[in-house]
């Protein structure tokens, strides 16, 4: 099977990224061919800072090889080294109505945030739909807030296909985690934008700090609590194993468990999760060199990937001969 999926350099990340998505990504390099790219072209729509785009980037593939991808299994790069992909991205666009667009929840929400409505954000699905048909993948592993700009790649290789009646653009599929959305420490989704967000590679004081000033609501110690309405049990279960799940769940019925106790597991689990990761992307970061070795690498190999998608679409569409 053809992986494929992107993380935007737009912010730090967090244990929704890592659930939601790149548990994932690491979890599928193993026997399919990967692709695992740094979106920041599409960081550019937020984050308009060249010094703080570059530091973003280089921070989010840290993140992912202390997080144990295998940049000899899986490419890694940088999507602005693939710049096909905006070739792609306008010959999709014109073979798509703007009413897509303007259906994508993404979009809406971004914009009820304050951002600025560019044309760049409104694009954004179909520089997306490109990244992903560039690389004729089978199956896109993401957090359930971007199945919507799945369905829409999906429906922009008909498009295409049924435009110059062709097989050129291969249909992908959406995949999620069990995590399907990570709620952050107000209970809401957890986002950066939202600044409700439990960090990865924070500090182990900041991240102790974030973890106890999760919302609870003010039941006495002794009374019995309710698992499921509890943000800090929802965090807990994505860490902990099933057994613990059900013995804490067990305590919360009977009363007597207070929410600090809880929230000290929590700490606890996160620092048995990432603590080593941590240590690993601290010894990463120390070589000037690693970080670009492995983007220059992983982009050569995807280079190679959508070159020769790109020959077949601008075959299709009358770009160039068959003979190239
Ligand atoms: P954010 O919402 O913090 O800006 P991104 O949009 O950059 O996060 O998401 C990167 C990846 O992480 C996507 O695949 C997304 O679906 C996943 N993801 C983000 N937040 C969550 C969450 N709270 N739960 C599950 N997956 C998430
Ligand atoms: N839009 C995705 C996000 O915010 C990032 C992304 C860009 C992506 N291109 C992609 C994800 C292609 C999967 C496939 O998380």
């Amino acid at each position: 099977m053809r992986v494929l999926s992107g993380i935007q350099s737009s912010g730090k990340l967090h244990l929704g990224n890592y659930l939601g998505a790149l548990k994932q990504h690491v979890e599928l390099q193993h026997g399919n061919k990967c692709f695992f790219f740094i979106a920041n072209y599409h960081a550019l729509t937020t984050v308009q800072d060249a010094e703080r785009q570059r530091m973003l980037t280089r921070d989010v593939a840290l993140d992912y090889l202390a997080l144990g991808l295998d940049p000899h299994q899986a490419a890694l790069f940088r999507q602005s080294d693939v710049p096909d992909v905006c070739e792609l991205t306008w010959i999709l666009s014109t073979v798509t109505g703007r009413g897509l667009l303007e259906r994508a929840h993404s979009y809406k929400d971004k914009i009820s945030k304050g951002i600025a409505p560019s044309m760049g954000l409104m694009c954004y699905p179909i520089l997306m739909a490109a990244d992903i048909l560039i690389y004729d993948s089978d199956i896109v592993p993401v957090g359930r807030d971007q199945v919507q700009h799945i369905e829409m790649a999906q429906d922009m290789a008909g498009y295409f296909n049924n435009t110059y009646n062709c097989e050129a653009l291969k249909r992908p599929e959406p995949r999620l985690n069990e995590a399907f959305i990570v709620p952050g420490i107000d209970g809401q989704k957890m986002s950066k934008s939202y600044g409700n967000t439990i960090d990865l590679f924070d500090s182990p004081k900041a991240v102790r700090k974030r973890i106890m000033s999760i919302k609870t609501d003010s039941t006495p110690v002794e009374a019995p609590k309710h698992p499921e309405q509890c943000n800090v049990f929802a965090i807990l279960k994505l860490m902990a194993s099933p057994e613990e799940v059900e013995e804490i769940a067990a305590a919360y019925r009977k009363g007597g468990l207070g929410y600090g106790t809880v929230k000290k597991r929590v700490v606890e689990l996160f620092e048995e999760h990432f603590g080593p990761a941590r240590e690993r992307r601290a010894e990463l970061a120390a070589d000037p060199d690693l970080v670009e070795d492995v983007l220059v690498d992983g982009a050569k190999r995807a280079r190679a990937a959508a070159a020769q998608v790109m020959a077949r679409v601008r075959d299709a569409c009358g770009l160039m001969t068959a003979r190239g």
